[in-house]
């Protein structure tokens, strides 16, 4: 349940949080999928200038299973720095907004990459934060637009951005690492899978176009679960052997609505319907043996199960990174090993990027 404190203006709302009165989620704080404000990260905004949208905190109100986007900081209002310090030292590292300013956020972090651009020297962290913040929403926007052909483009500009900062100079690869998001949504997922999977890409010294065509594929992977119910999506329950086949559906899906935009290239297109496929050929939806997969399916594969498993999850705590690799050496399936040896070696040598 959530609801808006609109009776409460942001002047009290930064009071009653600074005097530490309120019972503000900080970070890792998992939900579902169905509110109706998204988390903005303080660390895409740009501190000491007018916001276009208003900003809110998210809190638990008495019951503490009532959950409250109270309003911190109004459109047209400067965000000051202090403000930003204090936050980080109660451990809050987002704020909200509401769904229906997703375009004006959107237009807001693309201000905030030219004003990164104009000031030249720039930590590559800073900049490569806000392109993936700015790619999530544009992904969000594109999977619920009925003109997905139209976001293709975009997508794929955004993508060519983020390789061209991560292959600037050797050091940023590791930073693919830092950027992953912690808390599970489709879209925190389908970036992570994306800067995993360039990442991997480019440590493998993969041309930049092979790179693109892995990187649309991992960041349109799951398009085909935004047609899949979310109670079932969000379910923290396990699910029914009904509920399972339906969501074993969405690679199928995916390609069938990528099919239609004619907009993707064909080897995206392939790598979205055979990312669940696995070494065996115990894999979904063809079962497909492993001489018939793309060479890079077992790439987004792996990058796809990592990510599941070292995600906080509604239903289960993130595993270590290592510990997460392990679980996937361990997986076996009817015939073999799931993930194969040589793109395992691979990833670990990226995850141990110095
Ligand atoms: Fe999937
Ligand atoms: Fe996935």
């Amino acid at each position: 349940m959530d609801g808006n404190g609109s009776k409460m203006s942001g002047h009290n709302t930064r009071e009653q949080l600074f005097a530490n009165r309120l019972k503000v989620h900080r970070r890792n704080f998992c939900s579902n999928g169905t509110t109706s404000y998204f988390p903005l990260y303080l660390r895409a905004l740009m501190v000491g200038e007018k916001l276009s949208f208003s900003l809110y905190v998210k809190v638990s109100g008495e019951d503490s299973q009532e959950v409250k986007f109270l309003p911190f900081l109004e459109s047209e209002e400067i965000l000051e720095p202090s403000w930003v310090e204090m936050l980080q030292r109660l451990g809050v590292d987002r704020f909200y907004f509401h769904r229906g300013d997703l375009d004006l956020v959107i237009a807001y972090l693309n201000n905030h990459l030219l004003l990164l651009d104009s000031r030249g020297e720039v930590h590559p962290k800073e900049k490569l934060l806000v392109l993936v913040e700015h790619l999530n929403f544009s992904l969000r926007r594109s999977f619920n637009s009925p003109h997905l052909g139209r976001h293709i483009h975009l997508a794929q500009i955004q993508v060519e951005r983020l390789i061209q900062e991560l292959e600037k100079d050797p050091t940023s690869l590791k930073l693919v690492w830092e950027l992953l998001y912690q808390h599970y949504t489709l879209y925190n997922h389908s970036l992570n899978v994306c800067l995993l999977g360039i990442g991997l890409m480019l440590f493998l010294h993969k041309s930049r176009r092979e790179s693109l065509i892995m990187g649309l594929a991992c960041l349109f992977h799951d398009l085909g679960l935004t047609r899949i119910p979310e109670e079932i999506l969000y379910r923290t329950e396990p699910l029914t052997p009904e509920e399972k086949e339906i969501i074993m559906t969405h690679p199928q899906l995916g390609f069938q609505i990528l099919k239609e935009t004619s907009a993707m290239p064909p080897e995206v297109m392939q790598l979205v319907l055979e990312h669940h496929e696995n070494a065996d050929g115990s894999g979904y939806p063809q079962g497909l043996a492993l001489n018939k997969q793309h060479p890079w399916t077992r790439i987004i594969r792996l990058v796809d199960a990592y990510d599941g498993l070292s995600g906080h999850r509604p239903y289960r705590q993130a595993l270590k990174p290592f510990a997460a690799l392990k679980a996937l050496q361990d997986q076996v399936g009817p015939e073999g090993r799931i993930f194969d040896h040589r793109t395992l070696v691979n990833f670990i040598r990226f995850l141990a990027v110095p």
